[in-house]
Protein backbone atom coordinates (compact mmCIF):
# COMPACT_ATOMS: atom_id res chain seq x y z
CA UNK A 1 0.00 0.00 0.00
CA UNK A 2 2.35 2.40 -1.08
CA UNK A 3 2.03 5.73 -2.66
CA UNK A 4 -0.66 7.77 -2.94
CA UNK A 5 -4.14 6.23 -2.28
CA UNK A 6 -7.31 7.01 -4.73
CA UNK A 7 -10.57 8.08 -2.63
CA UNK A 8 -13.09 5.24 -2.25
CA UNK A 9 -15.82 6.41 -0.15
CA UNK A 10 -17.66 4.14 1.90
CA UNK A 11 -21.53 4.05 2.69
CA UNK A 12 -22.77 1.14 4.53
CA UNK A 13 -25.94 -0.60 3.00
CA UNK A 14 -28.42 0.14 5.54
CA UNK A 15 -30.33 -2.68 4.67
CA UNK A 16 -27.84 -5.43 4.73
CA UNK A 17 -28.49 -8.84 5.39
CA UNK A 18 -28.58 -10.49 9.36
CA UNK A 19 -25.50 -12.46 10.09
CA UNK A 20 -27.71 -15.19 10.07
CA UNK A 21 -29.43 -15.05 6.47
CA UNK A 22 -26.13 -14.33 5.05
CA UNK A 23 -24.75 -17.15 6.69
CA UNK A 24 -27.41 -19.21 5.47
CA UNK A 25 -26.45 -18.30 1.48
CA UNK A 26 -22.89 -19.63 2.52
CA UNK A 27 -23.63 -23.10 3.44
CA UNK A 28 -24.69 -23.46 0.28
CA UNK A 29 -23.63 -20.78 -2.28
CA UNK A 30 -24.07 -22.02 -5.70
CA UNK A 31 -22.21 -19.97 -8.19
CA UNK A 32 -23.23 -16.31 -9.46
CA UNK A 33 -26.56 -16.19 -8.49
CA UNK A 34 -26.36 -14.33 -4.54
CA UNK A 35 -24.47 -11.04 -4.55
CA UNK A 36 -22.96 -9.42 -1.34
CA UNK A 37 -24.68 -6.25 0.35
CA UNK A 38 -22.54 -3.45 -1.44
CA UNK A 39 -20.92 -3.05 -5.12
CA UNK A 40 -18.26 -0.42 -6.36
CA UNK A 41 -18.55 1.76 -8.69
CA UNK A 42 -15.71 4.41 -10.03
CA UNK A 43 -17.28 6.72 -12.87
CA UNK A 44 -15.01 8.24 -15.92
CA UNK A 45 -15.41 10.95 -18.27
CA UNK A 46 -12.74 12.25 -20.67
CA UNK A 47 -12.38 15.65 -19.15
CA UNK A 48 -12.67 14.78 -15.11
CA UNK A 49 -10.85 11.24 -16.00
CA UNK A 50 -11.48 8.36 -13.14
CA UNK A 51 -13.99 10.44 -10.13
CA UNK A 52 -16.44 9.86 -7.31
CA UNK A 53 -15.45 6.20 -6.68
CA UNK A 54 -17.73 4.42 -3.79
CA UNK A 55 -18.51 1.58 -2.30
CA UNK A 56 -22.73 1.33 -1.85
CA UNK A 57 -25.78 -0.45 -1.51
CA UNK A 58 -25.80 -3.35 -3.83
CA UNK A 59 -28.99 -2.75 -6.44
CA UNK A 60 -30.00 -1.32 -9.71
CA UNK A 61 -28.26 1.49 -11.54
CA UNK A 62 -30.49 3.63 -13.44
CA UNK A 63 -29.13 4.29 -17.34
CA UNK A 64 -30.19 6.21 -20.25
CA UNK A 65 -31.84 3.62 -23.04
CA UNK A 66 -29.11 4.89 -25.19
CA UNK A 67 -26.09 4.46 -23.61
CA UNK A 68 -23.27 2.81 -26.33
CA UNK A 69 -22.75 -0.62 -23.70
CA UNK A 70 -26.66 -1.27 -24.76
CA UNK A 71 -26.21 -0.65 -28.73
CA UNK A 72 -22.76 -2.07 -29.40
CA UNK A 73 -21.84 -3.57 -26.85
CA UNK A 74 -18.77 -1.60 -25.05
CA UNK A 75 -18.38 -4.24 -22.43
CA UNK A 76 -15.25 -6.07 -20.26
CA UNK A 77 -15.27 -8.08 -17.46
CA UNK A 78 -12.79 -9.92 -15.50
CA UNK A 79 -13.14 -12.80 -12.92
CA UNK A 80 -11.23 -13.29 -9.82
CA UNK A 81 -11.94 -14.95 -6.38
CA UNK A 82 -11.01 -14.29 -2.78
CA UNK A 83 -9.84 -16.99 -0.52
CA UNK A 84 -9.94 -16.87 3.29
CA UNK A 85 -7.19 -18.87 4.83
CA UNK A 86 -7.16 -21.44 7.77
CA UNK A 87 -5.61 -18.88 9.78
CA UNK A 88 -8.34 -15.83 8.55
CA UNK A 89 -6.38 -14.55 6.66
CA UNK A 90 -7.81 -13.47 3.41
CA UNK A 91 -6.26 -14.11 -0.08
CA UNK A 92 -6.04 -12.85 -3.58
CA UNK A 93 -4.68 -15.16 -6.41
CA UNK A 94 -2.68 -13.08 -9.06
CA UNK A 95 -4.51 -9.98 -8.86
CA UNK A 96 -1.92 -8.02 -10.66
CA UNK A 97 -2.07 -10.35 -13.67
CA UNK A 98 -5.73 -9.80 -13.28
CA UNK A 99 -4.96 -5.96 -13.25
CA UNK A 100 -2.95 -6.15 -16.27
CA UNK A 101 -6.09 -8.52 -18.20
CA UNK A 102 -8.50 -5.97 -17.90
CA UNK A 103 -6.32 -3.38 -18.97
CA UNK A 104 -5.36 -5.17 -22.22
CA UNK A 105 -9.22 -5.66 -22.83
CA UNK A 106 -9.98 -2.40 -22.37
CA UNK A 107 -6.81 -1.38 -24.86
CA UNK A 108 -8.96 -3.50 -26.93
CA UNK A 109 -12.43 -2.09 -27.31
CA UNK A 110 -11.64 1.23 -27.14
CA UNK A 111 -12.33 1.95 -23.79
CA UNK A 112 -10.75 4.55 -21.09
CA UNK A 113 -7.65 2.59 -18.60
CA UNK A 114 -8.58 2.28 -15.28
CA UNK A 115 -4.80 2.44 -13.70
CA UNK A 116 -3.73 -0.80 -12.42
CA UNK A 117 -3.29 0.95 -9.05
CA UNK A 118 -6.65 1.96 -9.09
CA UNK A 119 -8.20 -1.30 -9.87
CA UNK A 120 -5.92 -3.39 -7.53
CA UNK A 121 -7.11 -0.83 -4.35
CA UNK A 122 -10.57 -1.41 -5.57
CA UNK A 123 -10.28 -4.65 -5.38
CA UNK A 124 -8.51 -4.23 -2.08
CA UNK A 125 -11.15 -2.09 0.09
CA UNK A 126 -14.14 -4.06 -1.71
CA UNK A 127 -13.05 -7.25 -0.05
CA UNK A 128 -12.02 -5.93 3.46
CA UNK A 129 -15.54 -4.54 3.21
CA UNK A 130 -17.22 -7.72 2.73
CA UNK A 131 -15.26 -9.99 4.12
CA UNK A 132 -17.89 -11.58 6.04
CA UNK A 133 -19.36 -12.26 2.91
CA UNK A 134 -16.39 -15.30 2.22
CA UNK A 135 -17.29 -18.81 2.48
CA UNK A 136 -15.08 -21.23 4.35
CA UNK A 137 -12.48 -23.12 2.91
CA UNK A 138 -14.08 -26.37 2.46
CA UNK A 139 -17.38 -24.28 0.97
CA UNK A 140 -15.91 -21.91 -1.59
CA UNK A 141 -14.78 -18.78 -1.90
CA UNK A 142 -15.72 -14.75 -3.18
CA UNK A 143 -16.05 -14.06 -6.59
CA UNK A 144 -15.52 -10.88 -7.11
CA UNK A 145 -16.50 -9.48 -10.51
CA UNK A 146 -15.29 -6.06 -11.72
CA UNK A 147 -16.62 -4.58 -15.19
CA UNK A 148 -16.74 -1.75 -16.96
CA UNK A 149 -19.89 -0.52 -19.65
CA UNK A 150 -19.78 2.68 -21.73
CA UNK A 151 -22.53 4.92 -20.43
CA UNK A 152 -22.77 7.72 -22.85
CA UNK A 153 -26.19 7.99 -24.08
CA UNK A 154 -25.01 8.05 -28.10
CA UNK A 155 -25.84 6.30 -30.84
CA UNK A 156 -22.50 6.91 -33.11
CA UNK A 157 -20.53 3.79 -33.45
CA UNK A 158 -17.26 5.26 -31.67
CA UNK A 159 -15.67 4.87 -28.77
CA UNK A 160 -17.85 6.29 -25.36
CA UNK A 161 -16.48 9.53 -23.74
CA UNK A 162 -17.53 7.83 -20.68
CA UNK A 163 -17.50 5.25 -18.59
CA UNK A 164 -18.91 2.83 -15.54
CA UNK A 165 -16.34 0.57 -14.19
CA UNK A 166 -18.20 -1.62 -11.48
CA UNK A 167 -17.31 -4.12 -8.87
CA UNK A 168 -19.92 -7.12 -7.89
CA UNK A 169 -19.13 -9.93 -5.50
CA UNK A 170 -20.75 -13.31 -5.33
CA UNK A 171 -20.26 -16.34 -2.74
CA UNK A 172 -19.24 -19.62 -4.86
CA UNK A 173 -19.39 -22.68 -4.51
CA UNK A 174 -18.97 -25.32 -7.42
CA UNK A 175 -19.38 -24.00 -11.05
CA UNK A 176 -21.18 -26.91 -12.15
CA UNK A 177 -24.16 -27.42 -10.43
CA UNK A 178 -24.17 -31.40 -10.12
CA UNK A 179 -21.85 -32.65 -7.79
CA UNK A 180 -20.56 -35.47 -10.99
CA UNK A 181 -16.87 -36.91 -11.04
CA UNK A 182 -16.44 -35.23 -14.30
CA UNK A 183 -17.84 -33.18 -17.41
CA UNK A 184 -19.05 -33.86 -20.66
CA UNK A 185 -18.01 -31.46 -23.25
CA UNK A 186 -19.71 -30.96 -27.41
CA UNK A 187 -17.54 -30.09 -29.75
CA UNK A 188 -19.74 -28.01 -32.75
CA UNK A 189 -19.12 -28.84 -36.28
CA UNK A 190 -20.70 -25.22 -37.14
CA UNK A 191 -20.71 -22.66 -34.46
CA UNK A 192 -16.53 -20.63 -33.41
CA UNK A 193 -15.85 -18.77 -30.80
CA UNK A 194 -13.28 -16.15 -32.40
CA UNK A 195 -11.42 -15.24 -35.25
CA UNK A 196 -7.75 -13.72 -35.87
CA UNK A 197 -7.78 -9.97 -35.22
CA UNK A 198 -11.09 -11.01 -33.50
CA UNK A 199 -11.70 -10.19 -29.52
CA UNK A 200 -11.15 -13.83 -28.53
CA UNK A 201 -7.69 -12.77 -26.33
CA UNK A 202 -9.83 -10.10 -24.47
CA UNK A 203 -13.13 -10.70 -21.88
CA UNK A 204 -15.43 -8.64 -23.38
CA UNK A 205 -19.05 -9.87 -22.77
CA UNK A 206 -19.72 -9.82 -26.68
CA UNK A 207 -17.81 -13.16 -26.81
CA UNK A 208 -19.33 -14.84 -24.25
CA UNK A 209 -23.20 -13.77 -25.93
CA UNK A 210 -21.46 -14.85 -29.11
CA UNK A 211 -21.28 -18.35 -27.34
CA UNK A 212 -24.79 -18.91 -25.83
CA UNK A 213 -25.89 -20.60 -28.97
CA UNK A 214 -23.27 -22.78 -29.55
CA UNK A 215 -23.63 -23.95 -25.43
CA UNK A 216 -27.42 -24.68 -25.96
CA UNK A 217 -26.22 -26.52 -28.98
CA UNK A 218 -23.91 -28.68 -26.51
CA UNK A 219 -26.90 -28.56 -23.18
CA UNK A 220 -29.37 -30.17 -26.16
CA UNK A 221 -26.62 -32.81 -26.98
CA UNK A 222 -26.58 -33.67 -23.17
CA UNK A 223 -22.76 -32.28 -22.61
CA UNK A 224 -22.21 -29.27 -19.88
CA UNK A 225 -19.86 -27.76 -21.51
CA UNK A 226 -18.32 -27.17 -25.14
CA UNK A 227 -14.81 -27.05 -27.25
CA UNK A 228 -14.22 -24.56 -29.83
CA UNK A 229 -12.35 -25.01 -32.80
CA UNK A 230 -10.17 -22.95 -34.81
CA UNK A 231 -12.08 -20.58 -37.17
CA UNK A 232 -9.65 -20.59 -40.06
CA UNK A 233 -9.38 -24.29 -40.85
CA UNK A 234 -12.11 -25.85 -37.98
CA UNK A 235 -9.98 -28.32 -36.59
CA UNK A 236 -7.46 -27.22 -33.96
CA UNK A 237 -8.58 -27.21 -30.77
CA UNK A 238 -9.05 -23.30 -29.04
CA UNK A 239 -10.99 -23.54 -25.60
CA UNK A 240 -13.79 -23.83 -24.26
CA UNK A 241 -16.79 -21.18 -23.36
CA UNK A 242 -15.68 -19.94 -20.27
CA UNK A 243 -12.34 -22.30 -19.81
CA UNK A 244 -8.94 -23.36 -21.16
CA UNK A 245 -8.21 -26.70 -21.41
CA UNK A 246 -5.20 -29.35 -20.88
CA UNK A 247 -4.81 -33.18 -22.46
CA UNK A 248 -2.63 -35.37 -20.19
CA UNK A 249 -0.48 -38.48 -22.00
CA UNK A 250 -0.40 -41.44 -20.58
CA UNK A 251 3.39 -40.22 -20.34
CA UNK A 252 2.37 -37.72 -18.31
CA UNK A 253 3.23 -35.27 -20.78
CA UNK A 254 0.91 -32.31 -20.84
CA UNK A 255 -0.83 -30.39 -23.89
CA UNK A 256 -2.45 -27.02 -24.26
CA UNK A 257 -3.48 -25.25 -26.58
CA UNK A 258 -0.58 -22.23 -27.58
CA UNK A 259 -1.79 -18.63 -26.87
CA UNK A 260 -2.68 -18.33 -30.45
CA UNK A 261 -4.42 -14.48 -30.31
CA UNK A 262 -7.94 -16.31 -30.35
CA UNK A 263 -7.86 -17.66 -26.79
CA UNK A 264 -8.12 -16.28 -23.39
CA UNK A 265 -4.60 -16.13 -21.68
CA UNK A 266 -6.04 -18.08 -18.68
CA UNK A 267 -4.68 -17.16 -15.49
CA UNK A 268 -5.46 -20.37 -13.95
CA UNK A 269 -3.95 -22.20 -17.51
CA UNK A 270 -0.52 -20.33 -16.74
CA UNK A 271 -0.40 -21.02 -13.23
CA UNK A 272 -0.85 -25.00 -14.11
CA UNK A 273 1.78 -24.57 -17.14
CA UNK A 274 4.26 -23.36 -13.64
CA UNK A 275 3.06 -26.08 -11.05
CA UNK A 276 3.69 -29.14 -13.78
CA UNK A 277 6.71 -28.00 -15.24
CA UNK A 278 8.14 -27.48 -11.28
CA UNK A 279 6.26 -31.02 -10.79
CA UNK A 280 9.13 -32.00 -13.23
CA UNK A 281 6.36 -32.71 -15.36
CA UNK A 282 6.78 -31.88 -19.37
CA UNK A 283 4.53 -28.85 -20.93
CA UNK A 284 3.88 -28.48 -24.51
CA UNK A 285 1.85 -25.43 -25.92
CA UNK A 286 0.93 -27.01 -29.44
CA UNK A 287 -1.42 -27.26 -31.71
CA UNK A 288 -3.76 -30.05 -30.81
CA UNK A 289 -6.22 -31.41 -33.82
CA UNK A 290 -9.76 -32.99 -32.98
CA UNK A 291 -8.99 -35.77 -35.07
CA UNK A 292 -5.86 -36.34 -33.65
CA UNK A 293 -7.66 -36.09 -30.09
CA UNK A 294 -10.29 -38.46 -30.79
CA UNK A 295 -7.71 -40.93 -32.58
CA UNK A 296 -5.40 -40.66 -29.32
CA UNK A 297 -8.36 -41.09 -27.08
CA UNK A 298 -9.21 -44.21 -28.69
CA UNK A 299 -5.95 -45.58 -28.88
CA UNK A 300 -5.46 -44.97 -25.11
CA UNK A 301 -2.79 -42.17 -25.55
CA UNK A 302 -4.52 -39.60 -23.61
CA UNK A 303 -5.18 -40.39 -20.03
CA UNK A 304 -6.85 -37.22 -18.79
CA UNK A 305 -8.41 -34.27 -20.07
CA UNK A 306 -9.58 -31.12 -17.95
CA UNK A 307 -10.49 -27.82 -17.88
CA UNK A 308 -9.84 -24.73 -15.57
CA UNK A 309 -10.38 -21.42 -15.32
CA UNK A 310 -11.43 -19.10 -12.11
CA UNK A 311 -14.61 -20.19 -11.75
CA UNK A 312 -14.27 -23.55 -13.24
CA UNK A 313 -11.09 -23.98 -11.07
CA UNK A 314 -9.78 -27.78 -12.31
CA UNK A 315 -12.50 -29.44 -13.76
CA UNK A 316 -12.06 -32.87 -15.38
CA UNK A 317 -13.82 -33.91 -18.30
CA UNK A 318 -15.02 -37.14 -18.52
CA UNK A 319 -16.86 -37.37 -22.12
CA UNK A 320 -15.99 -35.91 -24.99
CA UNK A 321 -18.88 -35.88 -28.27
CA UNK A 322 -19.45 -34.67 -31.47
CA UNK A 323 -22.39 -35.26 -34.53
CA UNK A 324 -20.09 -38.80 -34.80
CA UNK A 325 -20.17 -40.46 -31.62
CA UNK A 326 -18.85 -40.07 -27.94
CA UNK A 327 -15.81 -40.70 -26.64
CA UNK A 328 -15.22 -41.70 -22.75
CA UNK A 329 -11.86 -40.16 -20.83
CA UNK A 330 -10.60 -42.32 -17.92
CA UNK A 331 -13.80 -44.14 -17.77
CA UNK A 332 -15.56 -40.79 -16.58
CA UNK A 333 -13.57 -40.33 -13.91
CA UNK A 334 -10.67 -37.97 -12.48
CA UNK A 335 -7.37 -38.34 -12.93
CA UNK A 336 -4.20 -38.72 -11.20
CA UNK A 337 -2.77 -36.13 -12.70
CA UNK A 338 -5.78 -33.90 -12.70
CA UNK A 339 -5.57 -34.00 -8.84
CA UNK A 340 -2.45 -33.65 -7.99
CA UNK A 341 -2.20 -30.27 -9.97
CA UNK A 342 -5.77 -29.13 -8.24
CA UNK A 343 -4.51 -29.89 -5.19
CA UNK A 344 -1.15 -27.91 -5.34
CA UNK A 345 -3.31 -24.95 -6.93
CA UNK A 346 -5.57 -25.22 -4.21
CA UNK A 347 -3.53 -25.27 -1.21
CA UNK A 348 -1.70 -22.20 -2.81
CA UNK A 349 -4.88 -20.29 -3.19
CA UNK A 350 -6.22 -20.80 0.49
CA UNK A 351 -2.83 -20.28 1.56
CA UNK A 352 -2.29 -23.76 3.21
CA UNK A 353 0.86 -24.24 1.86
CA UNK A 354 4.12 -21.88 1.47
CA UNK A 355 3.83 -20.11 -2.04
CA UNK A 356 7.10 -19.98 -3.85
CA UNK A 357 5.65 -18.24 -6.58
CA UNK A 358 4.35 -15.32 -4.75
CA UNK A 359 0.82 -15.38 -6.76
CA UNK A 360 -0.84 -14.75 -3.58
CA UNK A 361 -1.67 -11.38 -2.20
CA UNK A 362 -3.12 -10.94 1.59
CA UNK A 363 -5.76 -8.08 1.41
N1 LIG B 1 -11.22 -18.92 -21.28
C1 LIG B 1 -12.36 -18.23 -21.17
C2 LIG B 1 -13.18 -18.01 -22.39
C3 LIG B 1 -12.76 -17.74 -19.91
O1 LIG B 1 -13.90 -17.06 -19.79
C4 LIG B 1 -11.96 -18.00 -18.79
C5 LIG B 1 -12.36 -17.50 -17.46
O2 LIG B 1 -12.02 -16.45 -17.07
C6 LIG B 1 -10.76 -18.70 -18.96
C7 LIG B 1 -10.43 -19.15 -20.23
C8 LIG B 1 -9.84 -18.96 -17.82
O3 LIG B 1 -9.20 -17.80 -17.38
P1 LIG B 1 -8.72 -17.61 -15.88
O4 LIG B 1 -7.95 -18.81 -15.55
O5 LIG B 1 -7.90 -16.38 -15.90
O6 LIG B 1 -9.95 -17.47 -15.07
C1 LIG C 1 -14.25 -16.99 -14.83
O1 LIG C 1 -13.80 -18.10 -14.63
O2 LIG C 1 -14.00 -16.03 -14.14
C2 LIG C 1 -15.09 -16.74 -15.98
O3 LIG C 1 -15.16 -15.66 -16.43
C3 LIG C 1 -15.88 -17.83 -16.52
C4 LIG C 1 -17.30 -17.41 -16.58
C5 LIG C 1 -17.87 -18.06 -17.78
C6 LIG C 1 -18.03 -17.71 -15.33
Amino acid sequence: NSGKQFPIKFSQNPNSLSKKEREAILKKPGFGQKFTDHMLIIHYNDEKKWHDAEIKAYGPISLDPAVCVFHYAQEIFEGMKAYKANDGRILLFRPEANAKRFANSAKRLAMAQLPESIYLQAINEFVKAEKNWIPDQEIGSLYLRPFMIASKPYLGVKPSPEYLFMLIASPAGSYFSKDAQSVSVWVSEFYTRAAPGGTGEVKCGGNYAASLAAQQEATKNQCDQLIFLDSVEHKWIEEMGGMNIFFVFKDGTLLTPPLSGTILPGITRDSLITLAKDKGLTVKQEKYSIHQLIDDIQSKKISEIFACGTAAVITPIGKIKNSKGEYIINEGKSGKITQELRKSLIDIQFGNVIDPYQWVKVV
